[in-house]
């Protein structure tokens, strides 16, 4: 029955007038392609379909920055749980020219929001409050983010990178395994925060293959195509999205959507053993972390020790433990503290930063918060995306956790983030990450929460040699950080340093994570040196384009459904 109903859509699509290449993808049948070797252009996200409809922008002549725009918004339909028109995050855009630069969607906190307003009667911090519903949603960036890279740095008509979203929507796909797990455990969730019944929710479980139709979607993504900017942070969309705050008691006014601006940053630029890191500054702090990590590296023959040595493992262990605690004590965003960004990366910081490691022994983190382990989801979304003319584009977007505050808009068929859990509740309050902040990310009325967002070129001769990034929390960073030393410090091919084990050290815990398979032999090593290690679910889901001298090899992670595409 599936099947011929499929079939049947698929011929009413190719016989439908409109000519949109979009058509050409056939929603109901496709699989995840790990590796890609091409000459002209690759895309890697989180979904098959993503790749796909930002690899044909890219052969019909967009550039990166439009491939990367279609996908983003064929993610906020074909994967709900990250993709997103309600949420936020971070481009960071290398152009053929040479000019680097990044653009800030990240969410804010609305206008009405308090320093305090998460804390219960007792003076404790209430995660319930910012995880979940209405009160927990940051005023959404995404939309603003897309139209300004559009604005400065697109080719071709914004109708044409949001046509292949709006076919998906009304006319449905089939969902993978994944996402019918994913919708199948949050359906609880789904009834409990929504007053007006999603298409999400469904009485009977999600199966992969079901066909997912999002036709409120659909006319949301309509008015955005046909009013622009507007289309969502003003009329319809906006009235709705304030109606759904009323009904669940958020905050979002039409004034806080209406003030929305995402924000042209300049990125934070190094250099790392002859290459050029190019990466997201403040108020995401994984530019400055992994400028912290790296630089703390460099200092280390760490080549020479190995890949997955106990030498390697337990410096780059203790190097990411206190790039943590100063995430923590320093950071936030810079438009409302000062943040000593030139101090922290500074060369002699760094090494002073590591006279206290001792390669024998592990390095006590204090502990204040004791049994914190984030929690084992997947979150976030990352695509690498690079073009024909040598333009590369690298975005980490969000709704926070899976689905964010599983609220969706009523009417407008789409998820609202939980964003203003990254802010520092109360100082010592951990996220869900388990991250500690102070007074550098306590909330305040359109302030932007800290991110852990890395979106990441490295350059080689100034021109893009790796293009990458990965959802997952706290364990973003360090996922970026182990991705890029293995490519170019241990030399190993790109599809196992994206799959390999990863570990992760975050300060506070004070415990290394490691996924399934991270060796015994490692762990055991350094049990005997002080460590202790938890197995977790997936550390990150890394996406990675690497240009060779004659090709592009792309690569998506296999913790997912990640998938390239190109030609
Ligand atoms: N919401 C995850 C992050 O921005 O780091």
């Amino acid at each position: 029955m599936k099947s011929i109903a499929a079939l049947l859509l698929l011929l009413a699509i190719l016989s439908c007038k409109q000519t949109s290449r979009s058509q050409q993808i056939n929603p109901y049948h496709y699989t995840p392609v790990k590796r890609i070797v091409v000459k002209h252009g690759a895309i890697a996200t989180a979904n098959p379909l993503a790749s796909e409809i930002g690899a044909m922008i890219l052969k019909k002549g967009g550039n990166a920055v439009d491939a990367a725009i279609a996908a983003q918004l064929a993610l906020a339909v074909v994967y709900p749980a990250a993709g997103n028109i309600g949420g936020g995050g971070f481009m960071v855009i290398h152009l053929k020219n040479g000019k680097n630069t990044a653009i800030d969607f990240r969410e804010e906190a609305p206008g009405k929001a308090t320093r305090d307003m998460y804390l219960d009667k007792k003076g404790n911090a209430d995660p319930q409050l910012s995880r979940n519903g209405d009160l927990s949603v940051g005023v959404p960036g995404t939309v603003a983010g897309i139209f300004l890279a559009h604005k400065e740095y697109g080719k071709l008509p914004m109708k044409e990178l949001i046509q292949p979203a709006i076919d998906l929507a009304e006319r449905g796909y089939a969902i993978t395994a994944t996402e019918a797990r994913w919708l199948n455990e949050n359906q609880q969730d789904f009834k409990k925060y929504n007053t007006i019944m999603p298409v999400f929710v469904k009485e009977s479980d999600w199966h992969a293959g079901d066909t997912l139709l999002q036709k409120d979607l659909a006319h949301t993504l309509e008015l955005i195509r046909d009013s622009g900017q507007a289309g969502f942070y003003e009329g319809e969309t906006a009235q709705k999205i304030v109606s759904e705050m009323q009904r669940g008691n958020g905050m979002i006014t039409l004034q806080d959507l209406k003030n929305y601006q995402a924000k042209e940053r300049t990125p934070a630029v190094f250099d790392y053993k002859g290459y050029t890191i190019e990466t997201m500054p403040l108020p995401s702090s994984g530019g400055v972390v992994l400028q912290q990590m790296l630089g703390m590296l460099s200092n280390y023959p760490v080549d020479q020790y190995g890949f997955e040595s106990v030498k390697s493992v337990q410096l780059m262990t203790e190097i990411e433990r206190r790039a943590y605690a100063d995430r923590a004590q320093y950071l936030g965003d810079p438009d409302f503290v000062k943040v000593p960004v030139k101090e922290l990366v500074s060369e002699s910081y760094l090494k002073q930063r590591m006279t206290n490691y001792n390669p024998d022994y592990a390095t006590p983190s204090d502990s204040i918060s004791a049994g914190v382990i984030p929690p084992e989801s997947e979150e976030t979304t990352h695509l690498s995306v690079v073009d024909d003319s040598g333009n590369a584009v690298a975005v980490t977007y969000t709704l926070n956790n899976l689905y964010g505050s599983q609220v969706v808009v009523g009417h407008a068929g789409f998820f609202l983030n939980d964003e203003m859990d990254d802010f520092s509740a109360k100082p010592g309050a951990p996220n869900m990450f388990g991250l500690l902040g102070t007074e550098a990310n306590a909330i305040a009325p359109g302030k932007r929460m800290l991110s852990s967002m890395t979106p990441t070129i490295v350059l080689k001769n100034d021109k893009p040699y790796l293009v990458i990034g990965s959802p997952g929390g706290a364990t973003i960073i360090t996922s970026v950080f182990q991705t890029i030393v293995n490519i170019l410090d241990f030399n190993i091919n790109v599809s196992d340093a994206v799959n390999k084990p990863k570990f992760h050290e975050q300060w506070k815990p004070d415990v290394v994570y490691v996924e399934k398979g991270f060796p015994d032999s490692v762990k055991q090593a350094m049990e005997r040196m002080g460590y202790s290690f938890k197995e977790r679910g997936s550390i990150g889901r890394t996406e990675v384009i690497k240009m060779t001298p004659d090709s592009i090899v792309a690569v998506a992670d296999d913790r997912g459904d990640d998938s390239a595409a190109g030609y």
